[in-house]
């Protein structure tokens, strides 16, 4: 049942299985594809539960991003982020400053761009698989791979020092996770914002052979060098690049792990990698309310007038759980054709790592199970803490051994 202590249902709906979307998006669909929600704060938001209309949203010119609106849907006490400590969040941008600045960057991350770095990912997740077998079982999957692979290949990408990941990782998740203070999520987000804006100055100062460098140069260029715009820039791509394939490739293991007819079809053949990539990119759509704005004019969309100034989460998880597009959506299916779910999210603000996100989860899917075939949880998969309170889902722990 849907619990309910204002106008309207909750908002975040609970998820009663861990593998599956909350049972309430689906009633939601059914009978109310455009409705309205009680956010945390006692606040309402309109919510978009079928495919065909969170794309047509997200694709409407009049959803402004900027999270610094009042009306933005949050599911936290509202941080006190002032414009100037937002600038350069990408996510957070609208056009034409949000054109300006994904032009800048897109470049780098093209498919054939991305195809290039395969060997080094390869290479990255080969030496944690070496360090696990190493060291022995059990081992906490999420430190030795989950989070490692992407932290690495974003830090050598982007020019961070690995070392420091513990920095920024503790940082993130203090930022992500809905049980920090708004205090301690502040505190966080400056430290992160500081640790960035140091690095970034050191790019200027001494440039080297990495993105951060060549995105110093292009815009210094262009004449629109600005250190703030530059270090919000980075933390898009820093905390966007790891945080989210992490959590995924935690997930995929466990879901695989807990399925064995599945896993041993794609032990059989490993080829079909991009498909269960992204089958469990769809499944699980881990950025779920991410895909949220504010209308900036009354919106018509589905037969109901949303007013201007409103919050609409557009659910891209019920957009891929929508039995129009995707049959049985509860059921997992790496033969069906998953490549028009919107887990990246859809239109101008559409996922801009996507290529290197589902690069990264074939080259780790398929290197774990070959290396470490016999892989196995210590424990039963219902006693995993899953990231009920986080903005992305995923796993805080997966115990393994072998
Ligand atoms: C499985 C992994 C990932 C998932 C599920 C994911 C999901 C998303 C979603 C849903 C959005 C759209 C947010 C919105 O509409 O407001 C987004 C945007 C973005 N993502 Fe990802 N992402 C992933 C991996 C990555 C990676 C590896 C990078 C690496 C750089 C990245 C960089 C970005 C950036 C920079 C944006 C903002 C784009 C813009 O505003 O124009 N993401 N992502």
């Amino acid at each position: 049942m849907t619990e309910t202590t204002g106008a309207f249902p909750d908002f975040p709906m609970a998820r009663g299985c861990p593998f599956q979307p909350p049972a309430q998006y689906a009633e939601l669909r059914a009978e109310q594809p455009v409705s309205q929600v009680t956010l945390p704060s006692g606040s309402t938001a309109w919510v978009l539960s079928s495919y065909e209309l969170v794309r047509e949203f997200l694709a409407d010119p009049r959803g402004s991003a900027d999270r610094t609106l009042p009306a933005y849907p949050s599911m936290l006490p509202r941080q006190p982020v002032s414009s100037a400590e937002a600038k350069g969040l990408l996510t957070w941008m609208d056009p034409p400053e949000h054109t300006t600045h994904r032009r800048m960057l897109v470049n780098e991350f093209t498919t054939k761009r991305v195809a290039a770095m395969a060997p080094h990912i390869q290479q990255i997740t080969d030496s944690c698989l070496d360090e696990m077998l190493r060291t022995g079982g059990p081992v906490d999957l999420v430190q030795s791979l989950s989070l490692a692979v992407p932290s690495r290949v974003i830090c050598e990408l982007l020019g961070v020092p690995y070392d420091d990941r513990e920095l920024f990782d503790q940082r993130t998740n203090v930022i992500l996770n809905h049980q920090s203070s708004v205090e301690e999520r502040m505190t966080a987000w400056r430290a992160l914002r500081g640790y960035l804006r140091d690095l970034v100055a050191g790019k200027v100062a001494q440039p080297q052979d990495d993105l951060l460098s060549r995105l110093v140069k292009k815009y210094q260029e262009a004449e629109i060098f600005d250190l703030e715009t530059l270090t919000g820039l980075t933390n898009s791509l820093l905390v966007a690049g790891h945080e989210t394939t992490a959590n995924m490739i935690s997930l995929g293991t466990v879901f695989l792990l807990e399925h064995p007819d599945v896993l041993a079809d794609f032990k059989a053949r490993p080829e079909t990698a991009p498909q269960v990539a992204e089958e469990l990119l769809r499944y699980f759509s881990i950025a779920d309310y991410s895909t949220s704005r504010v209308t900036t004019a009354d919106i018509e969309i589905g037969g109901v007038v949303i007013p201007e100034g409103s919050g609409v989460i557009a659910l891209n998880s019920a957009a891929n759980h929508d039995e129009t597009v995707f049959e049985k959506p509860t059921e997992f299916n790496a033969h069906r054709d998953a490549r028009r779910q919107m887990a990246f999210g859809y239109g101008i603000h559409q996922c801009l790592g996507q290529s290197l996100a589902r690069l990264e989860l074939e080259i780790v899917y398929t290197t774990l199970f070959r290396r470490i075939p016999d892989l196995r949880l210590t424990v039963p998969a219902e006693q995993l803490r899953f990231k009920h309170n986080a903005a992305f889902y995923g796993i805080y722990e997966v115990p393994v051994t072998w």
